[in-house]
């Protein structure tokens, strides 16, 4: 799929954003650093670096073809001025709102252009650290008394934790038996799982409890054939997603008797996939219909067909619900209003901040990296058709190239979005967690991929391929999610137009190993393991899950 570059292991000019050879300094005395170290942005003109791909953060690893006749470039290209410079349009209504975005986006362009560290890399050992607090307990194995409001959350932390952990390329089928453990208790004999212990079965916990579970997988031992999500007990999962169904509507509530909204569709439809649960007649009847009613006037998904504000989150739910049900580019242009819908999406992506906001006059926050930065994936892959499981000839097919800057959200992640203790957070100023630290990190990968969805096998006994053919209702077990690949190369728009070519990043790097990411050696690549677009688990687990529920008869 992809190939290790020799310069992954060559010295770096780019400091971490947080050395660990020094005592970490405070958020403030790193604002303080950055505001007595603030210079004025370079114009345009000033600007002398013009390569092909802006978002070269390994710049420093490649050997640059200099003319003796031309001065030495700076070691890392300046922050361009797009992220340094005032929006230019503003409101002239001062309003909170107002005020609060342009002292947002104050903040974000002093770390953007902070000159001595324009891009910083990834602080992954301090990230691994604030991430396995969360697993293993921070004080006396055991978290925060501040968590105890996330009680009910339970198997959301853990999910948390554990896909940030493997975004960072740790093996965290070390933690199996402890996150079984873990969730065993909180399946209910009525199907599903609850938040907490002795909690009724909730579909968004039961889908961070499932997600948990498939991202730990099999055991390393002889006997350990069985997947982690083989202690669900998918008959009485399977009944209760019937519970929760609204067969009027085609949505599905989030417990029985509770709210219905596309977080419910969602979360059912990737249980469904990720257990691979038997044909049942009409499980997902009306569904993509309800999915599609959620499109707003702005183009955006609110969270019921009611009429509700669009929103990042509904919209990720919403697009990666319809991913679970058919084939991108006949699910989403039947269902979906694409031209609004992009309209939108495109508008999320602040100037200067390069970051997300999750919907229209609020601010850039990190965690939209995935609820907003991940529909891009599906959007792409819906406007250019299936293409070519091949890495020389893929994407070639294409209709459009990246429609969002994926620069811009690398920046902001790296620049705005590293809590100098490790972890990450919303934006400067706030805290980092458990919940930004992973949907950060997914975003940041989502930036360094090319997602496709690839030809559908057509079965002998199915009628003629058509591209608008669908059938009325997928069949279960639900096959569409598992036909989707990536690829390191992101196709450009055009050949040496300033948009993220990222084919010259190292792919993860075969020989680090998870003690380099531990020790004192600095791991010199910000890229990540890739996870699967819908699900937002590690990609090869995906396919293992498929063979696993494959192999069984019934349920
Ligand atoms: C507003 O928060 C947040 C929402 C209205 C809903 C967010 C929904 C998700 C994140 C999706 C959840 C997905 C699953 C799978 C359960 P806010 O007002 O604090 O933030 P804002 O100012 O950025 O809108
Ligand atoms: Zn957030």
């Amino acid at each position: 799929m992809s190939a290790t570059s020799p310069s992954s292991t060559a010295s770096s000019s780019r400091t971490p954003a947080n050395p660990t050879t020094r005592t970490p300094p405070t958020p403030s005395e790193v604002f303080n650093d950055i505001l007595s170290s603030a210079q004025p942005p370079p114009t345009y003109s000033q600007q002398t670096w013009n390569p092909s791909n802006p978002y070269f953060p390994h710049y420093h690893n490649q050997s640059m073809p200099t003319a003796a006749t031309t001065p030495p470039e700076p070691l890392i290209p300046p922050t361009p001025a797009l992220f340094t410079t005032p929006p230019i349009l503003q409101d002239t209504l001062q309003t909170p709102s107002s005020k609060d975005q342009l002292s947002t986006a104050e903040i974000c362009m002093k770390h953007l252009s902070n000159p001595s560290d324009p891009f910083p890399i990834l602080s992954r050992r301090e990230h691994i650290a604030f991430l396995e607090g969360g697993i293993l307990g921070v004080q006396n194995g055991k978290l925060h008394q501040m968590m105890v409001v996330l009680d009910a959350s339970r198997s959301w932390i853990i999910y948390w934790c554990l896909q940030g952990l493997a975004s960072l390329g740790v093996d965290v089928g070390k933690y199996r038996e402890r996150v079984i453990s873990s969730l065993r208790p909180l399946q209910n004999e009525s199907g599903g799982f609850g938040g907490g212990n002795g909690q009724v079965s909730h579909v968004t916990a039961t889908y961070a409890a499932v997600l948990a579970l498939a991202i730990v997988g099999r055991s390393d031992d002889e006997d350990g054939e069985e997947e982690a999500l083989g202690i669900v007990d998918r008959k009485t999962m399977f009944r209760w997603l019937h519970e929760i169904k609204d067969w009027e509507s085609g949505g599905f509530r989030v417990c029985v008797g509770g709210e219905e909204d596309v977080r419910g569709v969602y979360c059912a439809l990737v249980i469904l996939a990720l257990l691979g649960l038997p044909p049942s007649g009409n499980l997902v009847k009306g569904t993509k219909e309800y999915l599609g009613r959620c499109q707003t006037y702005e183009g955006g998904f609110g969270a019921t067909p009611n009429g509700d504000e669009a929103h990042g989150g509904y919209a990720f739910c919403t697009l990666a619900g319809l991913c679970t049900l058919g084939e991108p580019a006949v699910v989403l242009k039947k269902y979906l209003d694409m031209d609004r819908l992009v309209s939108w999406l495109s508008a999320r992506q602040h100037a200067p901040e390069g970051g997300l906001s999750g919907r229209t006059n609020k601010l850039v926050d990190g965690c939209y990296a995935t609820w907003v930065g991940g529909c891009w994936a599906l959007v792409e892959a819906g406007i250019n058709g299936p293409q070519d499981e091949n890495e020389e000839t893929v994407g070639e097919k294409r209709v459009v190239g990246s429609l969002w800057s994926r620069e811009g959200l690398a920046r902001y992640i790296m620049s705005c979005c590293q809590s100098p203790r490790g972890g990450l957070r919303d934006k400067p100023g706030k805290g980092a967690d458990y919940y930004h630290s992973n949907y950060i990190l997914l975003g940041l990968a989502s930036t360094q991929n090319y997602f496709y969805y690839t030809p559908s096998p057509i079965p002998l006994s199915s009628p003629p391929p058509s591209s608008n053919h669908e059938s009325a209702d997928p069949p279960l077990p639900l096959t569409a999610p598992f036909l989707w690949r990536y690829s390191p190369r992101i196709p450009s728009n055009a050949p040496n137009v300033a948009e993220a070519i990222v084919e010259d990043m190292p792919a993860w790097p075969d020989d680090i190993t998870e003690e380099d990411l531990l020790s004192g050696q600095e791991v010199e690549s910000d890229r990540l393991k890739v996870h699967h677009p819908i699900f937002n688990i590690p990609f090869e687990r995906v396919a293992e899950i498929e063979a696993w529920w494959k192999g069984k008869v019934g349920f």
